[in-house]
C-alpha cells in the first residue's frame, strides 16, 4: 500500500478554541466548552454556569474523554461553589455523569476536598470556592505536564519496540488535546513521532457509533500535517492481515489493579488483532486513569449508552429525522446493544505508558510499584 502525503501542511493548533477554560465575566464565572458534538463541522462554544448544564454537556460528550472529563468535574465543583449552589449535590451529579472514566470522580472529589478543607480552615465560602478553583488549575496544569511526559515515555518505548522507525500507528477513539490539558495521551505520541520524522502513518479507527475517530482524531491529525488515513473499524483485520500496522496506541478510562483497561468500544478487538498479528498493543493514559480500588476488569462498570446512537447516524452535518434526533438508518423499534466501552484483559496489553514511565508486561505487582514510586516522588 503506497504511503500517501501529509494531508496538510504545517502544524495548526488542535483547535481555535480549547477544550475547556474557566471565565469570570462580570455577570459571574463560567466554564467555557468547546462543543466536540460539533467537531469538525465548526467549532462552537458552550457556556456553563452551573454544574447541572456541565452534567448534561458531560452527558452529551459536548466533552468527553478520560482526563478531560476529570478537568471538567473539578472545574464544575469550583463553578458550583463559586455561584453559591450546594457542593456536594453537585459533586454527587458530576461524579455519577458517566461512570466508566475513573478520572471525572478523581476531579470531583479533589476539588470537593480542597473545598471542604477550605471551609473547616476558614469558615468562609468565598475563600472555599477559591480552593476548589485552585484545585481545578492545579489537576487542569499537571494534565498538561502528564501529557508531555507520557509523549517522551511513550515514544521512547515505541523506538525500543519498533527499531526501524517509519512507524505505522493504529489509533482509536479520540485520544489529543481535545481530551486533555495538554496535547493528551496516545495522540500525544503519535505527534511526538510525527514531529520527530518518525510517524509514517497514522490509522485513525473511524469509532462507532459516535464517530470520534472520524470526526475528532481525524480533526486533530489533520491539523498537525500528520500522514493519516481514515478506515471504518471493521476494517482494521485486513489492514493487519496486510502487515500494515507496527503498534496499536490507545487511551483509557480506567485501567484497573490488574492492569485491565477499559476503553471505548473496540479497543478490546483491536488488542485480539494485534496479538494475533505479533503487534505491540499500548495502552497510554495518565496516573489519574490508575484505579487500585478496583480489583479487576469484570468490576469495571461500563456505560451503556441509548440505542438511537446505533440505529441511527447522528452528525451535526446531516438533517435530522430520526426519534433521537439523527438520520434513522435501522427499522424503526430495532433494539440495539450499545456498550460505550470494553475491557482488554492485562496479558494482551504489551505496555502501559504513564508520565511515570512505562509498564510492561502489565501485572498487577508492576502496576502498584508504579503508584508506589510516583507518590514517593
Ligand atoms: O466516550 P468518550 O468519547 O468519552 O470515550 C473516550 C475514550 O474512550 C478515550 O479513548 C479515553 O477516554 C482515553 S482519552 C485520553
Amino acid at each position: 500500500m503506497a504511503d500517501q502525503q501529509a494531508q496538510t501542511g504545517g502544524e495548526k493548533r488542535p483547535s481555535e478554541i480549547p477544550a475547556i477554560r474557566w471565565e469570570e465575566p462580570p455577570e459571574g464565572p463560567v466554564l467555557v466548552l468547546l462543543d466536540q458534538t460539533r467537531v469538525p463541522a465548526e467549532e462552537v462554544e458552550l457556556v456553563c454556569t452551573d454544574a447541572s448544564a456541565l452534567v448534561e454537556a458531560i452527558r452529551s460528550l459536548a466533552v468527553r474523554g478520560a482526563p478531560l472529563l476529570g478537568i471538567a468535574g473539578a472545574y464544575g465543583v469550583a463553578l458550583a461553589a463559586a455561584r453559591g449552589f450546594d457542593v456536594v449535590e453537585a459533586a454527587r451529579a458530576l461524579e455519577g455523569a458517566r461512570p466508566t472514566a475513573v478520572n471525572l470522580s478523581v476531579g470531583v472529589r479533589r476539588a470537593e476536598a480542597a473545598y471542604g478543607a477550605a471551609l473547616t480552615r476558614t469558615g468562609d465560602p468565598t475563600a472555599a470556592a477559591a480552593a476548589a478553583l485552585a484545585a481545578a488549575r492545579a489537576l487542569h496544569q499537571e494534565d498538561a505536564e502528564a501529557s508531555a511526559r507520557m509523549a517522551v515515555h511513550g515514544l521512547a518505548l515505541l523506538d525500543e519496540l519498533l527499531p526501524g522507525g517509519g512507524h505505522r500507528i493504529l489509533t482509536h477513539c479520540n485520544t489529543g488535546a481535545l481530551v486533555s490539558g495538554g496535547e493528551g495521551t496516545a495522540f500525544a505520541v503519535a505527534l511526538a513521532a510525527h514531529r520527530e520524522g518518525r510517524l509514517r502513518r497514522l490509522w485513525v479507527d473511524e469509532t462507532r457509533p459516535l464517530l470520534q475517530g472520524a470526526r475528532l482524531t481525524a480533526y486533530e491529525a489533520a491539523r498537525s500535517g500528520m500522514a493519516y488515513t481514515l478506515l471504518t473499524d471493521n476494517a482494521a483485520g485486513s489492514l493487519f492481515a496486510a502487515g500494515e500496522v507496527d503498534a496499536v496506541l490507545i487511551g483509557a478510562d480506567r485501567i484497573a489493579a490488574d492492569g485491565s483497561v477499559a476503553n471505548k468500544v473496540g479497543s478490546y478487538p483491536l488488542a485480539v488483532l494485534a496479538r494475533y498479528h505479533h503487534v505491540p498493543f499500548i495502552v497510554v493514559a495518565p496516573l489519574t486513569t490508575l484505579d487500585p480500588a478496583t480489583p479487576d476488569g469484570a468490576s469495571i462498570e461500563v456505560e451503556q449508552r441509548p440505542g438511537f446512537e446505533v440505529t441511527e447516524i447522528s452528525a451535526p452535518q446531516v438533517p435530522f429525522a430520526g426519534p433521537g434526533g439523527g438520520v434513522q438508518v435501522a427499522p424503526l423499534g430495532t433494539q440495539a446493544y450499545n456498550p460505550a466501552f470494553d475491557v482488554t484483559p492485562p496479558e494482551l496489553v504489551t505496555a502501559v505508558v504513564t508520565e511515570e514511565g512505562a509498564v510492561s508486561p502489565v501485572t498487577a505487582e508492576a502496576l502498584a510499584e508504579l503508584c508506589a514510586r510516583a507518590r514517593r516522588v
